[in-house]
């Protein structure tokens, strides 16, 4: 169900990649009252404070983006934290948000949450059926108490209060907004730089690590966005005919999947490199291949409209703008 363009509407993590493409989306379907603070203004970690900014501002709606996430090494190197801040920022946003009768609220989690050997593609009912990858357990566990928190809400509050807390988990995203760190930074964005730099320095040679056949889903960050609009106004009935009280994210994939070879090309063709692309097959490749099954949702009425091409070219406009290459 749609609410008033100029309900209040906290988007918790409106500077990053995700939140900000959520930003843009509400703002261009004519939302006019956005709820927004920085991690500085306002840390979700701490619950006093969480408490008195829900008191103060009582927003109608909220969108959780905001989390604490990062690549393998972050996630090896620092557990505790990833743990830790993770479950405080979804405990304290989604209690204080009940606690001042917010009635909708979206929390964004990751397919990280679905165990490492998973059938593929990964449905939603894949969720606490084997164990998780080792490296990203500790945030993957926080993320799954994150749909849990919504879910326990909902069974316990939902007819007394009439809340109704929402999950969605999207498969690997890229866009604007993302992290070109040369060493620290996602396949899509790491190609981009890769690329890009080979082309500048004419390089006769790009290498790849591994060998370029597992096969990994995209999807582009404004697709995700709308797809979070989307579920939350999803009215109610259609949501619970497709969701179970107790199993009730809803997976966000592109719904197909291409191997790293192929997107290697792609994007050294949107980028306009002329050199060879090689491949380190010494290096590891990960699991061969990581599809979400996104049926649920697409069942609900939703598609992505952003194909891979396109979104490349978008992606690689805004690693120019983002180091100043333009
Ligand atoms: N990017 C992907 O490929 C991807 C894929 C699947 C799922 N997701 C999920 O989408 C969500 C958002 O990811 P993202 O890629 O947008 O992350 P991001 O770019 O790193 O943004 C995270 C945001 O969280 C805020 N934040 C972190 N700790 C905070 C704290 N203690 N208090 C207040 N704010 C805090 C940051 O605020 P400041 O900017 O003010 O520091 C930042 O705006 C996560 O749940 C992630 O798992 C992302």
């Amino acid at each position: 169900m749609s609410i008033d363009k100029s309900s209040k509407i906290y988007v918790a993590g409106h500077r990053g990649m995700v939140g900000s493409a959520i930003v843009r989306q509400l703002q261009a379907k004519g939302f006019k009252n956005l709820l927004m603070r920085t991690h500085a203004e306002l840390d979700l970690t701490n619950q006093l404070a969480v408490a008195d900014f829900f008191q103060v501002e009582k927003p109608a709606q909220v969108y959780l983006a905001a989390a604490k996430v990062g690549g393998i090494h972050a996630n090896n190197t620092y557990p505790a934290e990833f743990i830790y801040q993770n479950l405080m920022m979804e405990a304290n946003v989604i209690h204080q948000a009940f606690e001042v009768g917010v009635k909708k609220l979206l929390f964004l989690g990751s397919s990280c949450i679905y165990p490492k050997m998973a059938q593929q593609p990964m449905a939603e009912n894949a969720l606490l059926t084997g164990k998780l990858e080792a490296t990203n357990e500790p945030y993957a566990i926080a993320k799954i108490a994150g749909i849990k928190l919504c879910e326990s809400y909902n069974r316990q509050y939902g007819q007394s209060h009439g809340i109704d807390y929402r999950s969605v988990m999207p498969t690997n995203l890229y866009g604007p907004g993302d992290n070109y760190h040369p060493e620290n930074s996602h396949v899509i964005p790491g190609l981009i730089r890769r690329f890009h730099e080979a082309k500048e320095q004419n390089s006769p040679e790009v290498m790849i690590w591994g060998t370029g056949t597992p096969m990994r889903e995209f999807l582009y960050v404004d697709d995700m966005a709308a797809a979070s609009v989307f579920v939350m106004e999803l009215d109610k009935l259609t949501y619970d005919q497709h969701t179970d009280p107790m199993q009730s994210h809803i997976n966000v994939g592109f719904g197909s999947d291409i191997s790293i070879k192929e997107l290697a090309e792609v994007i050294g063709k949107v980028i306009g490199y002329q050199g060879k692309i090689i491949f380190d097959t010494k290096k590891p490749d990960g699991a061969p291949r990581k599809l979400m099954n996104s049926n649920r949702l697409t069942k609900m009425g939703w598609k992505p409209r952003v194909d891979l091409v396109d979104g490349l070219k978008l992606a690689y406009q805004d690693f120019l703008k983002q180091t100043n290459s333009i």
